[in-house]
């Protein structure tokens, strides 16, 4: 009864895994229209000077730009050097000036790394017509002074970090056309003066945190080519107005909180090359005539909003479409031939409700075969039905991407599916597929995603598998899939995830496969009749393992040791097999281990009662009659110690349990002890005279840079490292808290106070306490002791079971073992 519910989580889990490895079709890529029609040069002087009342001297100019200087405050390539009295301002890096009248006219610092804050002297620069100060770290606000600059034409701020509001006295430059705002942290609303400026043929305010709505006053923008709004937190709906930009090609207000029907005066944009409204809360209908009011469209995308209807038939005339988004909405219907938009690189229908669930549902795919450049086609998560056409196989072989799954797709996977050579994912999970996997599969070599998980596939798995050797992910769980898994399956060397979990296989797992160290997230073959042992050595080296599911299979035989290794373990699920043997101890130290289900195999001994055992919603082992002990919860037979083969260890074990509780009951008396006694100064810990006098840089020095050769052991607090003092040649060990571990910063305290005022000759002598900081700044903490040959006691108590090392040499006799207690007690 478990069993339904861990595979209910397991295949939501996958799912998760699944989503994951298609975000990429909702990651927007902006197109970035770049305007080449700003004349910077073709300036009437004469025109300007008369036109402007006031005509400040030159020397305005240059007290402007030493106070822009002052405001400087980061300057690693030294610019603002060259910017001194001792040479005429016009010669200063990044100013230019008017040939006569020796003013500045621009001001072009863009990426050369300055930092500082903008100062209100720029709204002295009265002649200034460009200002570009992007990809620089300029923070602060815009000062409003910047209204001053009546001449200016080009203002480039982008990418910086500034903040603030966006300044309404720039409606005052009423001779703009381009402003570039984006990737800033600007706030507050965008001001509707901005309406003003008839000019303005490029505005763009991306990537910022705007809120408020967009003004209807941007109607006015009659000459506004680009507007981008993208990536702000705008709400409101988007104006009727905007409908009279006649000059737009690009349009975006991507990833804002926009919501209400969109108007439908947008559809009149007919030099539109660029729309997207994504990631928005957009409700309505398309425009019927979608393809002929926007001739030029380019890119189009309302994805993730909600927008209901039928995507129009006219979409069929906008032949220059290379990027189709509709996924993630409401929309319905058939999806209508495509035939003409033969340069459509990514078309994206997921998650909407199209077609009817029936026969006829994929017939626009044939209308594809000509787009020879596409990349990625996503039709998940729909309600098309029907057969996959064959046609498919005559699709571009530049095709990256195939999702069609969680729709009601039934029948074959064409044979020809191998034509698609260049494919990276292939999704088809959640389908009513049946018929075998075609062996011509194995000619997508640079397939990285195979998912048809919850079909009804039948057949052998196809040898030709092995042939995909850049698979990361395959799951062909819950189909009726039978035989036994190929060998070949073992030359996929970057298998991270491998489930195959509810079909019919049946033989036992290849070694081959089980030998696969990539293996990181997830191997699940539960669910089948796979035979044989468990004996695999190499599984072990799969360190990173999350989630190993073999249950309700017919493995027999005992888990075996080198499983010790698989430290990273948060599911272990052998529930219902043919297991035996006794239930390993070091399934006590897999710190990460959330879920251990042993139920109805034919495991024996003793189980332990640590880690995960300790608590009974996570291990299960109903079904095991020959297991005693544990945790009352599990309800077992206590354990007869007579019948228990290894009772005499565990009793030598449980002596010497007691006997460091002694110990530490004492040891904690003395610290409380020592702790009253020192009321008066506490929390100045370790500062004391020690033996020794050591620095960061000495240790760092004595265990050559903490290398691993020097490292003696490691526990959860910190590792212990031998090191050799330059100065004396003393040899010590240096215990380094893992300070990110919480309680190792407790732990430090609670032994450098114990230790400090213990002297004993059963305790190693502390003889320096270091707390500083490390090389990288981080806070540092360790002790030195004199350092004891022959290593942890711990590896003597309990001698380690790998194959490398004479057991023998390291088993403490009945003798030794209690001198140890005894002195452990002392
Ligand atoms: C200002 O301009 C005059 C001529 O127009 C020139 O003689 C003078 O050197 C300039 N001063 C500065 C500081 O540029
Ligand atoms: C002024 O700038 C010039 C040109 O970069 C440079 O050679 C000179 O050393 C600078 N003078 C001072 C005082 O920084
Ligand atoms: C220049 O700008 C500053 C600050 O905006 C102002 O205080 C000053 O009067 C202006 N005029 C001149 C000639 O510097
Ligand atoms: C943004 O500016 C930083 C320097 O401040 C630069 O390293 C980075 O490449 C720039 N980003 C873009 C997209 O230009
Ligand atoms: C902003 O513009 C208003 C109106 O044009 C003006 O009165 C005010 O002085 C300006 N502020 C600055 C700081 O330039
Ligand atoms: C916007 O434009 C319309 C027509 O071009 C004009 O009548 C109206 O006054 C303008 N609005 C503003 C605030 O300038
Ligand atoms: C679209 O433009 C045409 C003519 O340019 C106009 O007649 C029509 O009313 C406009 N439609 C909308 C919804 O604004
Ligand atoms: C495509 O455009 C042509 C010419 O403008 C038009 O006759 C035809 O009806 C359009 N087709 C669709 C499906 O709108
Ligand atoms: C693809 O192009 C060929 C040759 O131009 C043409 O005969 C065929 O009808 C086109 N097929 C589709 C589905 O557009
Ligand atoms: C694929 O295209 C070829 C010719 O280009 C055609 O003969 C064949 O029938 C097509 N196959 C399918 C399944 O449409
Ligand atoms: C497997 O790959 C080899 C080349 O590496 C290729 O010759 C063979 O046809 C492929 N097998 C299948 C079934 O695609
Ligand atoms: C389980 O294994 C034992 C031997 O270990 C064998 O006798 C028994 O038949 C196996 N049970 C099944 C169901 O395979």
């Amino acid at each position: 009864m478990n069993k339904t519910l861990s595979n209910t989580t397991q295949s939501h889990q996958l799912r998760k895994q699944m989503e994951a490895s298609n975000v990429f079709f909702l990651v927007y890529v902006e197109v970035i229209v770049l305007l080449s029609c700003f004349n910077l040069h073709g300036f009437n002087l004469l025109g300007l000077v008369t036109a402007s009342p006031v005509v400040r001297g030159n020397g305005t100019d240059q007290h402007a730009l030493l106070q822009f200087k002052t405001k400087v405050t980061g300057d690693p390539l030294k610019i603002m050097e060259s910017w001194n009295i001792s040479i005429h301002f016009c010669q200063w890096h990044g100013v230019t000036c008017g040939r006569k009248h020796q003013r500045v006219t621009k001001l072009d610092l863009q990426f050369l790394k300055l930092s500082g804050s903008l100062s209100p002297y720029i709204g002295n620069l009265s002649f200034l017509r460009g200002l570009n100060l992007a990809d620089n770290s300029f923070y602060n606000q815009i000062p409003q002074e910047i209204g001053r600059l009546r001449r200016l034409e080009t203002l480039q701020l982008t990418n910086n970090s500034i903040r603030g509001e966006i300044p309404s006295n720039l409606s005052a430059c009423s001779k703009l056309t381009l402003v570039d705002m984006r990737s800033n942290q600007l706030a507050g609303e965008i001001p509707a003066s901005l309406g003003l400026l008839s000019n303005l043929k490029f505005l763009n305010f991306a990537n910022n945190s705007l809120k408020g709505s967009i003004p209807p006053l941007f109607g006015n923008l009659s000459s506004l080519e680009v507007l981008s709004l993208a990536i702000n937190a705008l709400s409101g709906t988007i104006p009727e107005a905007l409908g009279q930009l006649t000059n737009l090609s690009f349009f975006s207000i991507y990833g804002n909180a926009i919501s209400g029907n969109f108007p439908m005066s947008i559809f009149n944009l007919s030099k539109i090359r660029s729309f997207d409204i994504g990631a928005n809360k957009i409700q309505g209908t398309l425009h019927s005539d979608l393809g002929i009011t926007m001739p030029s469209i380019e890119f189009f995308s309302v994805a993730g909003n909600q927008i209901s209807g039928q995507i129009p038939i006219s979409i069929s005339n906008a032949s220059n479409l290379n990027v189709l988004l509709f996924n993630d909405n409401r929309l319905s219907g058939n999806v209508p031939s495509l035939e003409k938009l033969d340069k459509l690189v990514n078309l994206g229908l997921g998650k909407n409700h199209f077609g009817h669930g029936k026969e006829g549902d994929l017939k626009f795919l044939c209308s594809l075969v000509n787009a020879t450049k596409l990349k990625f086609l996503y039709i998940g998560t729909s309600n098309f039905g029907g057969e996959l056409p064959k046609c498919i196989s005559n699709f571009s072989t530049t095709l990256l991407n195939l999702v069609i799954e969680q729709n009601k797709i039934m029948g074959r996977i064409p044979n020809g599916i191998g034509n698609l050579i260049n494919l990276e994912v292939l999704s088809a999970l959640e389908n009513q597929l049946s018929g075998p996997i075609p062996s011509e599969i194995g000619r997508l070599q640079k397939l990285n995603i195979f998912f048809a998980y919850t079909n009804f596939l039948s057949g052998t798995i196809p040898n030709s598998i092995g042939n995909l050797t850049m698979l990361i992910k395959l799951a062909l769980n819950e189909n009726n899939l039978q035989g036994s898994i190929p060998i070949s399956l073992g030359n996929c060397q970057n298998l991270l995830l491998l489930d195959l979990s509810n079909n019919n296989l049946s033989g036992s797992v290849p070694r081959e496969v089980l030998r696969l160290q990539s293996l990181s997230i997830w191997l699940d073959l539960s669910s089948n009749y796979l035979t044989g042992e468990l004996l695999v050595k190499n599984l072990g080296s799969c360190v990173s393992l999350e989630t190993l599911s073999l249950d309700d299979n017919l493995f027999e035989g005992p888990i075996p040791s080198s499983w010790s290794s698989l430290r990273g373990l948060v599911q272990l699920d052998l529930l219902d097999n043919n297991l035996s043997g006794g239930i390993p101890e070091f399934f006590v130290t897999f710190g990460a281990l959330k879920y251990l289900n042993l139920s109805f195999n034919d495991f024996d001994g003793v189980i332990p009662s640590e880690g995960v055992f300790k608590n009974a919603s996570a291990t299960f082992v109903e079904g095991n009659n020959k297991l005693c002990g544990g945790i009352p919860e599990l309800h077992l037979s206590r354990c007869n110690s007579k019948t228990s083969s290894t009772t005499s260890v565990k009793l030598k074990i449980a002596i010497i349990v007691v006997m460091l509780g002694v110990a530490l009951v004492f040891t904690c008396l003395l610290v409380l002890w020592f702790r009253k006694k020192r009321q008066q100064h506490p929390r100045t810990i370790c500062e004391e005279n020690w033996l020794l006098q050591l620095s960061y840089q000495s240790i760092l020095r004595a265990t050559n840079g903490f290398s691993t050769q020097n490292l003696v052991g490691a526990g959860s607090f910190g590792s212990v490292y031998k090191g050799i003092l330059e100065e004396s040649g003393e040899v010590i060990a240096v215990k380094v808290f893992h300070l990110l571990h919480s309680g190792a910063s407790r732990s430090f305290l609670a032994e450098c106070e114990a230790l400090k005022n213990i002297r004993h000759r059963n305790l190693v002598k502390v003889l320096s306490a270091i707390s500083g900081i490390d090389h990288k700044g981080n806070d540092f903490k360790a002790l030195a002791y004199e350092f004891m040959e022959n290593e942890s006691l711990e590896d003597w108590l309990y001698p380690s079971t790998s194959m490398n090392e004479p057991e023998t040499m390291r088993n403490l006799n009945f003798i030794q073992r209690v001198n140890v207690a005894v002195d452990v007690a002392h």
